[in-house]
C-alpha cells in the first residue's frame, strides 16, 4: 500500500493549508461549496466541476453548481447518473484514470460517458446521509488526474463533509426533508386558505412544516392561485409572527426606485433624497419580507439581493455603513425561473438561495372539488346577506369551467353575481364568465406577446387576419410570431 501523500508537493501543501483555513472561517454552506469547487478545479486541473445535491425525498440528483471550463453551456453539460448512483451506494470517492479503459466503467453502455475521459468524485455526508457529491472530470483535453489529485480528494472529503455539516444549520437540513415528513403529518388549516382537496391538504402540510424553519421559500403558481395568502400564512405560522410582514411587488417598478425602496438611502444620495431613509429590509427587520414577482428583478438588483441573502447585511444607497439585518425572504413568481436561468436572465445562484423550498400553488382547475366550498365562502364573506344561496345547477356550471384567473376570478364572479341577482338565490343564469377577469400583472412586453399569441390562435393561425385585427403590419406580426415560435 502506498504511503499517503507521497505525491504531494509543496504547492499542494500550501493549497491544503489555505483551503482548510478558508473553510474553517467560512460559516455559510453555499460559500463553502463555491470555494471548494473553484479551488479543487484549479488544483486538479479538471475541466468540469460540479456540486450535485442529492434530494433524498425524490431520490434524485440535482446539479446545483457547475463550472465548465470548456465554455459549454452549463445546462448542456452531460453527467453520468451511474457515477452518482455508485457514490450513493458505496459512499466512497471515485477515481478513474481513464473511463474508456477502466473496467468499472466498461459496463456503462452510454456513449456519452466515453466522452468523459477521467472522473474524480467524492461524497459529502451530513449526519451520515448523502448530502451531495463533489464531482470533477476531464473531457476535451483528455488529461488524467494524477495520484496527487486522489490524495488531495481523500484528504478533503471528510473535512468538507464536516465543515458542511457545521455550516448547514439544523434548520436547513430539516428543510430538505420537510416534504417527506409533511406527508406524515395530520391535517391542519391555514389562515384564510379555503380548500379540502388532497392537493390543498398537501399544500397545507407543506406550509405548516416549512413555516417554522426560517428557510427561504419560493412560491410559484398561476395568477390568482393564492401565492400572497401562502406567503402570509408562512409568516403567521413562524416564530416571526409578532414581527413585521411586508409585501413588496417587484414587477412594473423601475429598478432604481425599487432599489431605494428596499435598501433605503442617505440624504443627498440622488436628486430628491432630501433626508436619510431606511429601506424595507430595515423596516421589516426581525420579520418577513415577501418579494412578489421576483422574476422581474433587474440583473443589478438580482446581484444585490443575492448579497443580502448571503450576508444578511445591507448598505443604504449613498452610504458606506454596513447594517446587519435579520430578514426572512419569501419570493413568488408566476414566471418560469428555470427557463429564465437557461436564457441567462435570472441568476442561478440567486435561484438556489431563494428556493430552499418551493411551494406550488395549484390552479383552480386542478382542484375543482374545492369550488363549492370556495363559492359558499365568498358568498358569505363580505356580503351582508346571510340568506344568500347558490343553486346546485350554478355550482355545477362553476365546476365545469376552466378558471384561467383561478380563485381570484371565482371570487370576483361570485361577488358580482351576488350583487346582480334579483333575489336571495344565485342561479346558473347569474353565472357569467369573463375571460378578461384573468387579471394580468406582467410587463408590457409580456402583455403584447400574449395578445399576439392569443389573436393568432383566434384566427386559426391566419396571420394576415390577426395582424389586421391588431392594427399592426403583417411584417411586424410575423417577426414577433417567429420570436415567440408560433
Ligand atoms: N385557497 C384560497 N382560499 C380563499 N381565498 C383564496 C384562496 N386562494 C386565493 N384566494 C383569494 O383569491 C385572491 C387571489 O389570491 P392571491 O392574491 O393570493 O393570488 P396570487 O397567486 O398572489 O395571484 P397573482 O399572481 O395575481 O399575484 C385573493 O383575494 C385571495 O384571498
Ligand atoms: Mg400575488
Amino acid at each position: 500500500m502506498k504511503t499517503l501523500f507521497t505525491n504531494l508537493n509543496e504547492g499542494h501543501l500550501e493549497f491544503i493549508f489555505g483551503l482548510t483555513k478558508l473553510m474553517a472561517e467560512e460559516k455559510d454552506a453555499h460559500n463553502i461549496l463555491d470555494v471548494l469547487l473553484a479551488q479543487l478545479i484549479e488544483i486538479t486541473g479538471a475541466e468540469v466541476g460540479a456540486f450535485v445535491f442529492y434530494d433524498s425525498v425524490s431520490d434524485a440528483f440535482k446539479v446545483k453548481r457547475i463550472k465548465n471550463l470548456n465554455n459549454k453551456n452549463d445546462g448542456d453539460t452531460y453527467f453520468s447518473e451511474t457515477v452518482f448512483r455508485r457514490i450513493l451506494k458505496e459512499r466512497e470517492a471515485i477515481l478513474t484514470f481513464d473511463t474508456s479503459e477502466d473496467g468499472d466503467y466498461a459496463g456503462i453502455k452510454s456513449v456519452e460517458i466515453n466522452k468523459i475521459h477521467a472522473i474524480l468524485a467524492f461524497p459529502l455526508e451530513v449526519k451520515n446521509e448523502l448530502y451531495g457529491i463533489m464531482y470533477f472530470d476531464s473531457r476535451e483535453n483528455r488529461q488524467s488526474f494524477n495520484e496527487a489529485s486522489r490524495q488531495l480528494l481523500s484528504f478533503f472529503a471528510p473535512i468538507a463533509s464536516l465543515t458542511l455539516e457545521q455550516a448547514l444549520s439544523a434548520k436547513e437540513i430539516t428543510a430538505e426533508n420537510i416534504v417527506l415528513k409533511s406527508q406524515l403529518d395530520v391535517h391542519s388549516k391555514l389562515p384564510r386558505m379555503i380548500g379540502d382537496s388532497d392537493i390543498m391538504r398537501q399544500l397545507t402540510r407543506l406550509v405548516t412544516k416549512v413555516a417554522p424553519t426560517d428557510v427561504s421559500v419560493l412560491i410559484t403558481g398561476e395568477n390568482g392561485t393564492g401565492k400572497d395568502l401562502v406567503a402570509r400564512a408562512i409568516h403567521e405560522l413562524s416564530s416571526r409572527k409578532d414581527k413585521a410582514y411586508i409585501a413588496q411587488f417587484a414587477g412594473n417598478i423601475p429598478s432604481s426606485i425599487l432599489e431605494s425602496e428596499l435598501f433605503g438611502y442617505k440624504k443627498g444620495a440622488f436628486t430628491g433624497a432630501n433626508s436619510d431613509k431606511p429601506g424595507l429590509f430595515e423596516a421589516v427587520n426581525g420579520g418577513t419580507l415577501f418579494l412578489d414577482e421576483i422574476g422581474e428583478l433587474s440583473a443589478d438588483l438580482q446581484t444585490k439581493l443575492l448579497r443580502v441573502l448571503q450576508n444578511q447585511e445591507i448598505k443604504r444607497l449613498g452610504e458606506n455603513t454596513v447594517r446587519k439585518i435579520d430578514v426572512r425572504i419569501i419570493a413568488a413568481t408566476n414566471r418560469d425561473l428555470q427557463k429564465m436561468i437557461h436564457e441567462g436572465t435570472f441568476r442561478e445562484d440567486l435561484y438556489y438561495r431563494l428556493n430552499v423550498i418551493t411551494i406550488v400553488t395549484p390552479p383552480l382547475r386542478e382542484r375543482r372539488s374545492d369550488i363549492p366550498l370556495l363559492a359558499n365562502y365568498f358568498l358569505k364573506e363580505g356580503l351582508n346577506n346571510p340568506k344568500l344561496q347558490i343553486t346546485q345547477k350554478a355550482i355545477k356550471k362553476l365546476m365545469g369551467y376552466n378558471w384561467p384567473g383561478n380563485v381570484r376570478q371565482l371570487e370576483n364572479l361570485i361577488k358580482r353575481a351576488a350583487i346582480l341577482s334579483n333575489d336571495d338565490t344565485i342561479t346558473d343564469e347569474d353565472i357569467i364568465f369573463d375571460e378578461n377577469e384573468n387579471s394580468f400583472n406582467g410587463t408590457m412586453e409580456e402583455y403584447k406577446n400574449r395578445l399576439i399569441s392569443e389573436r393568432v390562435k383566434e384566427f386559426n393561425g391566419n396571420k394576415t387576419l390577426a395582424a389586421k385585427s391588431l392594427d399592426i403590419s403583417l411584417r411586424s406580426l410575423q417577426l414577433k410570431a417567429k420570436e415567440l415560435g408560433i
